[in-house]
């Protein structure tokens, strides 16, 4: 495998849906924190494929804004494993090269793994081989409400006029609106739905669901995603031959 080799039927940026943790565990009698321990790793995984294949983002969804609903101890259970994880892992995201963001109604989040996040962000700033963006706290409904709350209070403030608002003038205040929009998702774990996560930038993006549970996944299968990927024709409300004629 060639290091940032770059081919253009590779998807820029990959969104990805890491979902089987708990049922990784409970096939091992084991508790479902255990499974999410062993997501990160996975988590480990994805990045650093992502980065020897040259991809230039990879958003991952760690917690919902639904997922404040589990147990309050699977919750806590996740806070604090964020938070050993960011600890641990820094260095040597930031050591290859790595630009780490988060995004979503992080103020929900305890004081002591916000400033964890922020400081994360800081450090990696600069960083151009590897955009990793980590949805916490983050809706697809709530990304739309908070963009609609940004840009009516810039109209407000007389910068933009109400009647002049298109889907291009709200992009801008919605999250990850600084990478190019997601061309391919993955969900783990069997299900088949979105769960509320990019309903914006997913608008065009070719999905891609495995059965394979969260914690298993490795290079194999983001390799399988990737041939999947390569075989799709984007033809973006075109017909197939203006497609041809135009590649
Ligand atoms: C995804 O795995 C991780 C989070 C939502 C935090 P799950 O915890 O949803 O695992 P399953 O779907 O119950 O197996
Ligand atoms: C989606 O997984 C959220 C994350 C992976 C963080 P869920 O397991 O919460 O999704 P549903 O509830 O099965 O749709
Ligand atoms: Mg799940």
């Amino acid at each position: 495998m060639t290091t940032n080799s770059v081919v253009s039927s590779q998807p820029r940026h990959i969104a990805i849906v890491m979902d089987g943790n708990g049922r990784w565990a409970q096939q091992r009698h084991r508790p479902r924190t255990f499974g999410h321990r062993a997501g990160v790793k996975a988590v480990r995984a994805a990045v650093e494929f992502c980065r020897r294949r040259g991809i230039e983002a990879l958003t991952l969804f760690a917690f919902s804004s639904e997922n404040w609903q589990r147990p309050q101890i699977e919750v806590s259970a996740l806070m604090d494993l964020f938070l050993r994880a960011l600890e641990r892992e820094v260095d040597d995201l930031h050591k290859n090269g790595v630009r780490l963001q988060f995004v979503g109604a992080l103020q929900a989040f305890p004081e002591t793994l916000r400033q964890r996040m922020q400081a994360a962000t800081s450090r990696t700033a600069a960083n151009t081989s590897l955009t990793v963006s980590v949805a916490v706290n983050y809706g697809g409904r709530w990304d739309i409400a908070q963009a609609t709350q940004a840009i009516v209070l810039a109209a407000m403030r007389g910068e933009i006029q109400a009647e002049s608002i298109t889907p291009e003038t709200l992009a801008p205040y919605l999250c990850l609106s600084d990478l190019p929009a997601p061309d391919l998702f993955i969900r783990t774990g069997g299900e088949r739905r979105i769960s509320n996560f990019l309903l914006w930038q997913l608008a065009y993006c070719e999905l891609y669901f495995i059965d394979t549970l969260w914690p298993d996944v490795d290079a194999a299968c983001l390799d399988g995603a990737l041939q999947d990927f390569a075989q799709r024709e984007r033809r973006y409300g075109k017909t197939s031959a203006q497609v041809a004629r135009a590649s």
